[in-house]
């Protein structure tokens, strides 16, 4: 496999005595949508900040196309997003983006900047003030901020937890647009619907571990196969489709009559509220 984009190696953090990451592994490739899911204060913008060079780790490491969390060519390669960003209320779209480009040393000049507030669906609003931006508006201009200079790698950090509906489709349009391009990116979210839709893998962290990691169709399984039979409703867990003909052909031929088979499947919710123990955050 090619080298990942992040690599991310059994990543510890103290502060003081609070552990908020507990020896945690995880990889980004090229092009891959991964989703660090958790409920509040599992440990996401600890990890996020380390992956930036702005937190150091207390165990473990991070790398960025194998260069070290922090280093130069580490902080050239991506592009971050805050959880809590706050962007100075008399600056324009415009003149957000040309001062990014200026802190970065981005070439891309005008070019750049049409490109991005175009793919945030911002064109519209190159005059405007950040003051006179909705919330969504404001997190779309973040998003293209963090994409001034092209990174490989975009660390967005609860991108979409202010949007409406209509900003969070936005942002997924965008999302698949740069998987398309071959952006590796790392999305924390404490929320589920917009990542199952877009994410080709998830992970799950809570109390500053990995509890569970896969894609979502994976990780959203099989829940049980139920089957109403002359003598009740009798379940079978763990069941998928494939078991289906199985069961029925070994209730019938126990003599049994069946009425009604159903698949039950969990959905990621499911999964994520069993993982973090019904901690919503
Ligand atoms: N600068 C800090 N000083 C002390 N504790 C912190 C600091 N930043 C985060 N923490 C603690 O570390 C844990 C993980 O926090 P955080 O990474 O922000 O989680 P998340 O982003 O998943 O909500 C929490 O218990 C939080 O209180
Ligand atoms: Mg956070």
């Amino acid at each position: 496999m090619a080298e990942p984009v992040l690599a991310v190696r059994e990543l510890h953090k103290r502060y003081g005595s609070q552990e908020a990451l507990a020896g945690v592994d995880l990889e980004v490739g090229a092009g891959q949508l991964v989703g660090l899911l958790g409920p509040n204060g599992a440990g996401k913008s600890t990890l996020t900040k380390i992956a930036c060079g702005l937190v150091r780790p207390s165990g473990g490491g991070v790398e960025v196309l194998g260069r070290p969390a922090g280093s130069p060519e580490a902080r050239a390669a991506l592009g971050y997003l805050a959880e809590l960003f706050r962007f100075p209320g008399w600056c324009t779209a415009e003149e957000l983006l040309r001062f990014h480009q200026r802190l970065s040393g981005s070439a891309g000049g005008e070019a750049e900047r049409r490109e991005l507030l175009a793919l945030v669906d911002l064109s519209e609003a190159a005059e405007k003030r950040i003051e006179a931006m909705s919330k969504g508006m404001q997190q779309r201009l973040g998003v293209a901020q963090a994409l001034v200079g092209s990174p490989r790698l975009l660390l967005l950090d609860e991108p979409t937890s202010a949007l409406d509906p209509v900003g969070r489709r936005i942002v997924r349009e965008l999302l698949e647009e740069l998987r398309r391009r071959g952006v590796a990116v790392l999305l924390n979210s404490h929320l589920l619907s917009e990542v199952e839709l877009v994410c080709d893998h998830v992970a799950i962290i809570a109390g500053g571990r990995l509890v569970k990691a896969g894609t979502p169709e994976g990780l959203a399984g099989p829940a049980a196969v139920e089957v109403e039979t002359g003598s009740g409703v009798k379940t079978f867990e763990g069941a998928g489709r494939e078991d289906a003909p199985q069961i029925v052909a070994e209730l019938v031929a126990g003599g049994e009559s069946v009425y009604r088979v159903e698949v039950r499947h969990s959905s990621l919710e499911d999964v994520y509220l069993d993982a973090v123990g019904g901690q919503t955050g």
